[in-house]
């Protein structure tokens, strides 16, 4: 419980194609800061992803099973702070990787803030040994056959080969 009794809760948004072990330190992390975690996996149906809305949110649920009701995961559409303002937290929380990474977040939070001032954005910088890690770089590299086991976690690993194995048998 945060202070005064209040449940503090905040929101991790991304399109986590696919969550990597780099999303789960954060989340992790902000456990350690926050009662209740809200994965936000946002629903943009004109990009190509390679897990579906329910396949991201199936993975990712299972990864974070162990917390039980600290940590959930919903897929949101629209404007971010519209989704923010719909649960009972006010705070987004984004990894930080370099400083190639703040101009992009930078503005966004600029914008979100714009929009709905009473939402901050908190940055956690990602640990050195995740700083390599991106959502594309794992799908390049399971495509071609490498090995991600050190990227995203075992459930997501998992997943990968499956879908790669299908991808490759349909071709
Ligand atoms: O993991 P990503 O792709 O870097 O996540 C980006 C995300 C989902 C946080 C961002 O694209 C987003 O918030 N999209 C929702 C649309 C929105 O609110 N746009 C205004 C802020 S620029």
């Amino acid at each position: 419980m945060g202070k005064k009794g209040r449940d503090l809760t905040a929101v991790f948004p991304g399109s986590f194609d696919p969550f990597t072990n780099g999303h789960a330190d954060i989340v992790e992390r902000s456990l350690e800061i926050f009662d209740r975690i809200i994965i936000g996996i946002l629903h943009n149906p004109s990009k190509n992803h390679l897990f579906s809305e329910e396949e991201r949110v199936a993975l990712i649920s299972k990864q974070f099973a162990r917390y039980g009701a600290r940590v959930s995961v919903v897929s949101f559409s629209g404007l971010l702070v519209e989704f923010v303002e719909s649960t009972k937290s006010r705070v987004v929380i984004r990894g930080l990787r370099a400083v190639s990474d703040y101009d992009y977040e930078a503005q966004m939070a600029l914008v979100n803030r714009r929009l709905s001032p009473r939402i901050e954005t908190l940055f956690l910088t990602a640990r050195e040994e995740h700083s390599y890690i991106s959502s594309t770089v794992v799908k390049q590299v399971a495509l071609l056959g490498g090995d991600v086991s050190d990227m995203v976690p075992a459930v997501i690993a998992t997943a990968l080969t499956r879908k790669y194995k299908a991808t490759q048998k349909d071709r």
